[in-house]
């Protein structure tokens, strides 16, 4: 067989994405799985979204359309982002593309020379590390942990930064801590970023899923940050619209241009049905599903700290928590069929806690956390019970 690329063969498959398949695959076998792995949320398109995808078709709107997304959507996000998130962007300041996960990419591609490094705060998102790889770039991790809330200090992005250093990305709230940076925090990051050469890639797709605390983008503090910030955001949790596949970047024009170049020969514009869709949805997010989101937080965490040897962060954001299981390491699990195993590493004890008690979550190797897991409480309360029962019992039958 002739061999792949050496490229292709470096990627590793999304880990969130492989736990999914596994996770169907054992539903479609009869076995009743309680799903806590999927980022996505369990709420419908909302109705405007859903009919003007329906009227997009009907009306025959299914033909190429601008590389960068029509120009109707990119002012409607402009509109967006000068109301809610008070930042000034001319539409040819935004380039839509398929999914928030395409913008990021078409962002590393067009900044990254082979060498540059990017800093990424860990606990990070699954693909940041690929894409960045992907792109020729090397990843610096900064680590945190649960003593300073999954957040980066200023002191050590200073100290991270060498002459190499190309772009650092910042994900608030992020996948998969739900840490939220405060806005002072942003500040004094920002007042770091400003005295060194250094883009900043903000993901803010998760800007409206916050509990007891505001969003803030680190574009906004000034107008030489502003001036090297991609701004990334999407539909796909706000607007629960995964699959219908729109995301999209506010940055500098020149930037944004060499992006809109580089889409125009890869996936040219995203489908047109989906940007009608997202043009809909845009202003229809339910406060609801906010307070919703954060009963269901609260109720897992609550749960959580009932079980030995776990600890668990509270998250201000996302719909994700993430304990640590330090304590259940190396101990013994006796399996329903007698047998004891070690429970060696986090990606054992999801496997386990998969075969045995049919609980679906994510191990933290994938995000650079290797004691801790993730859960996404984006499932019914009835669910989130059941879930939490079949772990007592997990944890009950820990030695
Ligand atoms: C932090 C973060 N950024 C970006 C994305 C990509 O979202 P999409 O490509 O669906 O817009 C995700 C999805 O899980 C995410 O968690």
């Amino acid at each position: 067989m002739l061999e792949l690329s050496a490229r292709a063969k470096s990627i590793s498959p999304s880990p969130t994405l492989s736990i999914d398949t596994k996770t169907k695959a054992l539903k479609a076998s009869g076995v009743d799985v309680v799903n806590l792995s999927v980022g996505e949320p369990d709420f419908p398109t909302p109705d405007r979204a859903a009919l003007a995808g329906v009227a997009a078709i009907t009306s025959q709107f299914t033909k190429y359309t601008d590389v960068s997304g029509i120009l109707e959507l990119r002012q409607a996000i402009a509109d967006k982002l000068n109301a809610e998130n008070g930042l000034s962007y001319a539409p040819s300041e935004i380039i839509v593309s398929s999914g928030a996960k395409h913008s990021l990419y078409n962002i590393f591609m067009v900044i990254l020379n082979p060498g540059d490094e990017v800093l990424l705060p860990a606990p990070y998102w699954v693909s940041y590390p690929e894409q960045i790889r992907l792109a020729g770039g090397v990843v610096v991790a900064m680590p945190t942990n649960e003593s300073t809330h999954f957040k980066i200090t200023p002191a050590q992005l200073e100290a991270a930064i060498t002459d190499k250093t190309k772009a650092i990305l910042i994900n608030s709230p992020s996948n998969p801590t739900g840490a939220v940076y405060t806005q002072n925090e942003l500040q004094a990051l920002a007042k770091v970023i400003e005295q060194h050469d250094l883009f900043v890639v903000s993901d803010e797709i998760y800007e409206q899923l916050i509990y007891g605390v505001e969003h803030y983008s680190i574009a906004k503090f000034s107008e030489t940050l502003k001036e090297r910030t991609f701004l990334v955001n999407g539909f796909s949790k706000t607007y629960a619209m995964t699959g219908w596949r729109v995301g999209y970047v506010a940055g500098p024009a020149p930037y944004i241009k060499a992006m809109s170049s580089f889409q125009s020969h890869t996936t040219a514009n995203p489908a047109s049905i989906s940007q009608k869709a997202a043009l809909g949805a845009l202003g229809t997010f339910d406060a609801r599903h906010r307070e919703e989101f954060q009963a269901r937080r609260d109720y897992v965490l609550d749960q959580l700290r009932t079980l030995n040897g776990v600890t668990c962060a509270k998250p201000d954001g996302a719909f994700y928590v993430f304990p640590n299981i330090k304590g259940v390491l190396g101990k013994r699990f006796k399996k329903g069929n007698g047998d004891t195993v070690a429970l060696q590493s986090v990606d054992q004890f999801c496997e386990e806690l998969l075969t045995e008690v049919h609980v679906s979550t994510v191990p933290g190797t994938g995000f650079g956390a290797p004691d801790n897991f993730r859960i996404s409480y984006a499932t019914s309360q009835a669910q989130l019970e059941k879930a939490m029962g079949r772990m007592k019992d997990f944890f009950g039958r820990i030695e």
